[in-house]
């Protein structure tokens, strides 16, 4: 069985990919050091699964303690490198917090990888890479923009420390995947977007206002040049981004591969209006909504999506979910916490 480590396991994708590598036959480890995550996460893995997880609660900044993980496990065939901070507002008030946590975090894990001949590697990018993309739906070849926050620049400069990398050790393989608009969780409830910190993306803000946990939703401007005056994003369910990885690891592992960096858009290939995914959330759930528009929010893209032929044609994978999967499946997942929350 081969053997992967999945840094930031116990996050949001992490955790929903630990569910498709195990469903497809891969043996997995976590390091994660619980900044943004709690560990129960990997309780839910394990109800889905049957498979418990182990975690290197350890900070990846730290050399010593990434090496010795490497060192308990000489059988890895690969990382997949999802630990990172991701608050676009918080990188902007604390830029040196999120250089310093992405990218040292980054530069261990490869490190490690080549000390220790592991040789497939998959970064967790994003589609922030592009900027404000005048032309979509943005391709693989689409050029990256000026980065909107300091955020989005660590996404820009980890792409760029793999490829130089990569020139530098030639039997490596790496693929960079870029997120869109990641959302909904697993059809189980055992699992899905719960981070330590309060949410800021629109679809845990949709279901903690519709649960009560927040008076009501802000809609950040309907003034914009799209069909509704709202923003348009490419929301992703997470277990179709999850699939992605287990097929990125899987195009890795095969022969069809060779040593280089590849890059792939993971999005759906549709635009999503804010008000549009409002809408959709309030008719599959039958639940009401309590929103109102208010002004822009700094920093945001007008609209954004992707074409994902690249990834369809070469790694076998395609989205098998939609906006409205994501709403009732992120619904499901929000009544199951205040449930357990008891
Ligand atoms: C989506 C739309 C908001 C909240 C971010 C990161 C990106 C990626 C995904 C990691 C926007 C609107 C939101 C609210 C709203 N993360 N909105 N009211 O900003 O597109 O992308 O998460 O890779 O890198 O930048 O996601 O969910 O915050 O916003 O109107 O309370 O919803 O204005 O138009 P975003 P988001």
């Amino acid at each position: 069985m081969k053997k992967i480590l999945v840094t930031g396991g116990c996050g949001y994708i992490g955790s929903h990919t630990l569910v498709d590598l195990i469903d497809n036959g891969f043996d997995v480890i976590s390091a994660d050091n619980l900044s943004n995550a709690r560990e129960e996460v990997l309780q839910g893995v394990a109800a889905i699964t049957g498979k418990t997880v182990p975690n290197y609660a350890i900070d990846l900044c730290d050399a010593h303690a990434a090496e010795q993980m490497f060192n308990a496990h000489p059988d890895l065939c690969g990382v997949i490198h999802f630990a990172a901070h991701k608050h676009v507002g918080e990188s902007v008030e604390q830029p040196l917090k999120y250089f310093r946590n992405n990218l040292n975090s980054l530069i261990n894990i490869l490190d490690c990888m080549d000390r220790h001949g592991v040789k497939n590697f998959i970064f967790s990018s994003s589609c922030s890479v592009y900027g404000n993309a005048k032309d979509l739906p943005v391709t693989e070849q689409t050029p990256m923009e000026e980065a909107e926050s300091p955020y989005a620049r660590t996404k820009q400069m980890g792409e760029q420390i793999v490829h130089d990398f990569a020139r530098a050790h030639s039997s490596h393989k790496n693929i960079l995947l870029r997120y869109f608009n990641p959302a909904g969780a697993h059809e189980s409830a055992q699992i899905g977007e719960s981070p330590s910190t309060p949410a800021s993306n629109l679809v845990p803000v949709i279901t903690e206002t519709a649960i009560g946990k927040r008076a009501s939703l802000m809609v950040f401007g309907d003034d914009y040049d799209t069909r509704d005056g709202s923003c348009v994003r490419d929301y992703i369910h997470v277990m179709d981004l999850a699939n992605a990885h287990t097929k990125a690891m899987q195009y890795l592992l095969s022969d069809d591969s060779v040593p280089t960096v590849d890059t792939f858009n993971l999005g759906i290939g549709e635009g999503v209006t804010v008000l549009e995914a409002i809408e959709a959330f309030m008719e599959v759930n039958g639940q009401p909504l309590n929103y109102q528009i208010g002004p822009r929010r700094p920093g945001d893209v007008v609209a954004i999506y992707a074409n994902y032929n690249k990834a369809a044609a070469k790694l076998g994978w395609s989205p098998k979910r939609g906006i409205r999967d994501i709403m009732r499946t992120a619904w499901a997942w929000e009544k199951a916490r205040q449930a357990n929350a008891g």
